[in-house]
């Protein structure tokens, strides 16, 4: 079917015909698609905030056969000119009990290096993908309609999904063809709106209670379940359960001047609307939390119970080498003195080391996907989770770790160095990088090196690559795999 054909099949009076079937969408515009002076959209520019119109189209299509079936959008806008799709392949939903291979990333936020690691992927696993596990962070400021498609300056989320990204690399054309399986990251979290602050102010000022995930929500309605729509949901994907919480804080500096991490800023001290309230979490997860129910039901559902593999994915690495898994994750303890406000996180109370862990052990959970640390490393617990990072696609902020002998800028009192959550790393299998005195290094924390993962469950293995971005001749390298 040519552009013209598809064209004429969405525009004419017939559902089908010969080789080809209509399938309605359901349009909806976004709600809160903005752009504004930093934002870089192909032939024009913002002075100040400014509302951008991006529709979505949903549709449902029933009934296709086994394999692979072509399919094209056309969208036509309301001055009458259409935009037609390249030809791309759907598929599907893979019946339960079969194996599939699922790509694992997260974080990309328009990281130059996401198109190379992207085209590695696809190359590796040969563009047999049955779906993306995108542990949060897709974007930078939600709400910029130009960091998920058209950034001329950066590779937007879904241009480097597509193979359509600025720069030296186009990405690979995955999403089109493969369900993306996201998570809530803090960067799908939008602050508290404003007429006249930048989009980075408005992203940067939620308050407790005063945040928003429209724009996720509206461009990821499914997968969705009853109890949490968008926001936390399981699937079941062949031979692999699949469940996606939503587990994460408000990023603040964790320096001890200004707002931030551990204080107030001194001069706002009598000025309750300007207050950060430290790293807060958004959506509660803790014990008795309506998320916490819902997941403890969930692991105990017949459809978690019969997979052949359990995966849960969230976007807080409490278990982490990265700079982010510290200070813990929980509700920050204020302290307030006349003159101060400060900010406190006992490691004892990290909801997920404390009430999401044991839950998972429990429930035989064999593999935890994370993200927010921009780094590649692997823990497995003493019950045998796995736990993996693997988001190192760009702006490393280092491991913290016994063979790198960095510590994180924390204050004293917090862990420093190593895993908060008390496990050691484990050191890649097949190939890991090494220490100028030749010590292998359980971690990839590199803005040159960047690294994917695929999971590939008929034989249940976990494969790590690894590809030199600055080598143009360079070949991904399988670095680490375990089995499940
Ligand atoms: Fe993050």
């Amino acid at each position: 079917m040519t552009e013209q054909d598809a064209y004429a099949a969405a525009t004419g009076p017939a559902e089908a015909g010969s080789g080809w079937r209509r399938f309605r969408a359901a349009t909806l515009p976004l709600s809160r698609t903005r752009e504004d002076a930093e934002s870089s959209v192909p032939g024009r520019t913002y002075g100040g905030v400014t509302r951008r119109p991006v529709f979505r189209h949903l549709a449902r299509v029933a009934g296709l056969p086994a394999g692979r079936t072509p399919y094209r959008v056309v969208s036509i806008g309301d001055d009458g000119r259409a935009n037609v799709t390249a030809a791309y392949h759907l598929a599907p939903a893979v019946p339960a009990g079969r194996p599939v291979r699922l790509l694992l990333t997260s974080d990309h936020q328009l990281m130059p290096m996401v198109p190379a690691n992207l085209a590695k992927a696809a190359e590796t696993a040969g563009g047999l993908l049955d779906g993306v596990l995108m542990a949060g962070d897709m974007v930078n400021v939600p709400d910029r309609a130009s960091d998920w498609f058209d950034s001329t300056r950066r590779p937007a989320f879904f241009a480097a999904f597509a193979g359509r990204a600025v720069g030296r690399w186009p990405g690979a054309p995955i999403l089109p063809n493969t369900p993306l399986y996201p998570t809530i990251g803090n960067h799908e979290v939008m602050g508290r709106w404003s007429a006249t602050a930048s989009l980075d102010e408005q992203f940067n000022d939620p308050q407790p209670g005063a945040w928003d995930v429209t724009t996720y929500e509206e461009l990821f309605p499914v997968p969705r379940s009853e109890a949490g729509g968008p926001r936390w949901w399981s699937r079941t994907i062949g031979n692999v359960h699949l469940i996606a919480l939503f587990a994460t804080a408000i990023w603040r500096s964790p320096k001890l001047v200004g707002r931030g991490k551990f204080q107030e800023a001194a001069q706002d001290v009598d000025d309750p609307q300007r207050w950060g309230h430290g790293q807060f979490i958004f959506e509660p997860i803790a014990r008795d939390s309506a998320q916490y129910r819902w997941l403890a039901a969930e692991l105990a559902s017949p459809a978690a119970r019969a997979a052949r593999y359990r995966v849960v994915m969230f976007h807080h690495p409490s278990h982490g080498l990265g700079h982010h898994s510290a200070p813990p994750f929980t509700d920050p303890v204020p302290t307030v003195r006349p003159g101060g406000i400060t900010y406190h996180y006992p490691l004892a109370d990290d909801h997920i080391l404390r009430d999401v862990e044991p839950l998972l052990d429990e429930a035989g959970v064999h593999l935890v996907l994370n993200g927010h640390s921009h780094v590649w490393n692997r823990f497995r617990n003493a019950a045998g989770v796995h736990w993996l990072e693997t988001s190192n696609v760009g702006n490393s902020y280092g491991a913290y770790d016994v063979t790198s002998g960095r510590s994180r800028a924390l204050p004293d009192g917090y862990v420093q160095q190593g895993d908060p959550g008390g496990l050691s790393p484990i050191v890649p299998t097949v190939a890991p990088l090494t220490a100028p005195d030749g010590t292998a290094l359980p971690y990839v924390a590199s803005n040159e090196i960047t690294v994917f993962t695929l999971l590939d469950s008929a034989d249940g293995m976990v494969r790590s690559y690894r590809f030199d971005t600055v080598d143009p001749n360079a070949e991904a390298i399988l670095f680490d795999e375990f089995p499940l």
